[in-house]
């Protein structure tokens, strides 16, 4: 029989999304697969053109295009190393000589290399620090540069620019075995808290989402069988894995007018994971 567990729907309620972002312009990091794929998406059915930024993948980056353009926005997919200055400067300027500017960044891209501590070498801690958390300072530094050239465009938006980083429950709960990836999701804390009150008063408005467990491959393992998914289920209160479309959702009101008085806050979405699940029934 088959052991897959995470039921293919999990419960979580199918939503249209809102157009929102009409005749926007938005660069998604690492958005050829997982949340990152289903922020793309989520995006362009909210009426943003998209540039769908991965490094590995490239028929997964064309079939997000391909969706994209389907909902009737301008979509092109870019390649480029998030960690490589040069790569990102490419990046942007590409982007923006497409669709004229950009007005959304969603710092996604990320990954883990798991080890336990002691044997966690140099190249697995430098790898996640240098994609998690210097190539959301990357390219967070062109976005604002951009939108400081332009400036508010009110028919556009109230902001000049938004900026969303993907962070992760692991800014806040310690997490062994993953010490590379935790603090790289801490320091996207303080770096997206530190950036938001330093251009807020250029209205830019630089969030966070910190997501849970969310059915992606990055986790596959914490919940593609049956024992799997029981034992990540006491972590969620909810009880059910979260999808790439609760987190996008998420994104598209970040990214929208809709958020506009929303600076420099981490939005949980987590079906309850940060709170102490375990002292529902102790303590
Ligand atoms: C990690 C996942 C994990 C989740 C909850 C995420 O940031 O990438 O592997 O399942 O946090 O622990």
């Amino acid at each position: 029989m088959n052991q897959a567990v995470a039921p293919p729907t999990s419960g979580a309620p199918e939503l249209s999304i809102p157009r929102l972002l009409a005749g926007q312009k938005a660069l998604v990091t690492g958005a050829n697969s997982g949340i990152g794929q289903g922020v793309a998406l989520a995006l362009g059915q909210a009426g943003a053109d998209v540039a769908v930024n991965y490094v590995v993948d490239d028929d997964a980056a064309q079939s997000v295009i391909d969706k994209l353009h389907g909902f009737g926005v301008k979509a092109m997919k870019i390649k480029a190393d998030v960690s490589d200055e040069d790569q990102v400067a490419a990046m942007f300027k590409q982007a923006i000589n497409a669709f004229g500017t950009i007005d959304i960044l969603v710092n996604n891209a990320g990954l883990q290399r798991d080890s336990a501590f002691h044997d966690m070498t140099l190249e697995q801690w430098n790898k996640v620090i240098s994609v998690n958390l210097t190539g959301q300072f990357l390219c967070a530094r062109e976005a604002v540069r951009e939108f400081t050239r332009r400036g508010v465009i009110p028919e556009v938006s109230c902001a000049a620019g938004k900026i969303i980083c993907m962070s992760s429950v692991h800014q806040e709960i310690p997490w062994a075995g993953h010490a590379n990836y935790a603090s790289s999701k801490g320091g996207i804390k303080m770096l997206m808290e530190s950036l938001a009150q330093e251009v807020a008063s250029l209205k830019i408005r630089v969030n966070a989402i910190a997501p849970g467990a969310i059915r992606t491959p990055i986790n596959t393992n914490a919940w593609n069988t049956k024992e799997a998914y029981k034992a990540l289920m006491t972590l969620v209160p909810y009880g059910r894995i979260g999808e790439p479309e609760d987190i996008a959702r998420a994104a598209v009101w970040l990214a929208s007018d809709q958020s506009d008085y929303v600076v420099g806050t981490t939005l949980f979405v987590d079906g309850g994971m940060t709170l102490a699940p375990g002292f529902a029934t102790g303590g």
